[in-house]
């Protein structure tokens, strides 16, 4: 029996779509069943609630973990406090695999969620269940909605520079997260997950306005400049110091590689930033 958390997620919803279509015994852990329309069984649980992690995880031996990622908290990212209690629970539990979504470029001291998630991955390499981690790149559904990639005025801003990013598609991520979930074999491996391309975001424009017919920039600021657009929309400075870090980090490279692993992993190649535009319908 398998346990998804996130399963209403950008993950989780096609990663729970495909072990329903491939008849895999799993449940979903989730908030509000009534909400969550699901296919498959769901239990009612909340990562700040252990009992429920405890209930959720009964007769369980395999755990996908997903939480919501970097947020503007003041002290610790919240995740670590939430993915650290299922994995407490999961070893209550008799659990044997964790396969976590971690970030790509985790490591310790990082900004946000990649200090977070490398926080995460040594607790489970050392919890004792069997562990695989998954580190995505950013994702494209980030371009979806608009949150945080977006002005008011429909433009891309950000202080990536030149610097190009090679975003994945969640469902690459799910169906990656297939293999070590169903199959034996992948213990202690780290898969580092990219689209088939690295884009810049004048690119990116470039393909939102072909996909969307309006026309889309991309408007790049100064770190210092675009921290300060940041804190004008709301955001505490500490947190929007350290977003625009991150985006100057990327603006040297930090994110432009390119791996071959949701091929590897699915036998297929992985999706294109076109090829999800038009999957979306454009972002309509
Ligand atoms: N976005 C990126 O570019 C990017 C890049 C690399 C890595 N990542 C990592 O990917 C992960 C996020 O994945 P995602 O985008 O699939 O997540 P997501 O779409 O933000 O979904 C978060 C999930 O967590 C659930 N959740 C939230 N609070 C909960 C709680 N207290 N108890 C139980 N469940 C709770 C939500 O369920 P409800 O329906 O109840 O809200 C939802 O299913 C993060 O770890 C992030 O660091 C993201």
């Amino acid at each position: 029996m398998i346990l998804v958390t996130g399963a209403t997620g950008s993950i989780g919803r096609p990663l729970v779509a495909e072990l329903h279509r491939r008849g895999a015994a799993f449940r979903s852990l989730v908030r509000d069943p009534a909400r969550a329309k699901l296919p498959g069984a769901v239990a009612a649980g909340d990562f700040d609630d252990p009992a429920s992690l405890d209930r959720a995880l009964d007769g369980v031996t395999r755990v996908f973990l997903c939480s919501p990622g970097a947020v503007p908290a003041p002290g610790p990212q919240p995740m670590i406090a939430q993915q650290g209690a299922v994995i407490e629970a999961a070893v209550r539990a008799g659990v044997r695999r964790i396969v976590k979504v971690s970030v790509q470029g985790a490591r310790a001291g990082g900004l946000l969620a990649e200090g977070a998630h490398a926080v995460l991955e040594e607790r489970l390499r050392v919890a004792g269940p069997e562990w695989v981690l998954l580190r995505p790149s950013g994702f494209m559904q980030n371009f979806r909605t608009g949150t945080g990639a977006f002005s008011a005025d429909g433009d891309l801003v950000g202080a990536y520079g030149d610097g190009r990013i090679a975003y994945i598609d969640a469902a690459d991520i799910a169906a990656c997260a297939v293999p070590p979930l169903l199959e034996s074999g992948y213990a202690g491996e780290t898969f580092v997950l990219t689209g088939p391309e690295a884009l810049s975001h004048t690119e990116i424009a470039a393909q939102l306005t072909a996909a969307t017919g309006r026309a889309v920039r991309y408007r790049d600021l100064p770190a210092a400049e675009f921290a300060e657009t940041l804190v004008a929309q709301g955001l505490p400075a500490p947190f929007a110091a350290d977003v625009a870090a991150l985006f100057a980090e990327v603006a040297k490279g930090g994110l432009a590689t390119v791996t071959d692993t949701v091929e590897r992993l699915t036998g297929r190649p992985a999706t294109t930033f076109r090829a999800f535009l038009a999957r979306e319908r454009a972002l309509g």
